[in-house]
């Protein structure tokens, strides 16, 4: 080990440079779904993967004071948008919880249009980007409270997106942003 990585260990870990190291941390972004009832919420999110392969799970990690929250928790589902590589302007709109009074509901068809985007409806009730690349619908299997975040894990019970592949899709690393740290 070299003396300046020695003298980092030897003062305690360097809350900038644990900043750094987590930002390092290659993460997608994703636009995730949440309802309970007629209330819906879209929220950007990069804390998110598959955490098992059997059955087919994926974890997403959510400020527990979130709206998501609430809504994944009492709704018991979630969606996760994958986006095309070049939308990334699409992540700003999702970063404040989409007010209620910008969600028209047609029961007819179950389209939505949130913040200025087409939505749809997945499986589950859980709103999709109509943009997206690809998405997941998934039904909430696990719960555990982690502290600032809890962390939710939904079984994929429905997907969305070409039949002949999925395109190149927004990663963090593709933008300015940064989450966590
Ligand atoms: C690049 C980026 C990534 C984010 N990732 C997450 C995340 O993984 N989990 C989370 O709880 N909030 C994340 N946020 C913050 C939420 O998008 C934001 O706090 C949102 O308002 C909270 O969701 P709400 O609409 O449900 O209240 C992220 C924000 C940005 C800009």
């Amino acid at each position: 080990m070299s003396q300046d990585r020695a003298d980092e260990t030897a003062e305690g870990l360097d809350d900038r440079l644990r900043r750094r190291v987590l930002w390092a941390m290659p993460t997608g972004l994703y636009v995730v779904g949440s309802r309970s009832g007629p209330r819906l919420n879209l929220m950007t999110a990069s804390l998110c993967v598959q955490v098992a392969v059997q059955p087919k799970l994926v974890g997403v990690s959510v400020d527990a004071a979130a709206v998501t929250a609430g809504l994944i928790a009492a709704g018991r589902c979630f969606s996760v948008s994958l986006l095309h590589r070049d939308d990334r302007a699409v992540v700003r709109r999702f970063v404040k919880p989409v007010p209620d009074d910008e969600v028209v509901l047609d029961d007819e068809v179950e389209a939505v249009s949130m913040a200025g985007e087409d939505v749809l409806t997945a499986a589950t009730g859980a709103p999709v980007l109509a943009r997206a690349a690809a998405w997941l619908d998934c039904v909430l299997r696990h719960q555990v409270a982690l502290g600032s975040h809890t962390l939710y894990v939904g079984e994929v019970v429905a997907v969305g997106g070409p039949p002949e592949g999925v395109p190149p899709v927004l990663r963090m690393e593709d933008t300015r942003m940064s989450y966590g740290g």
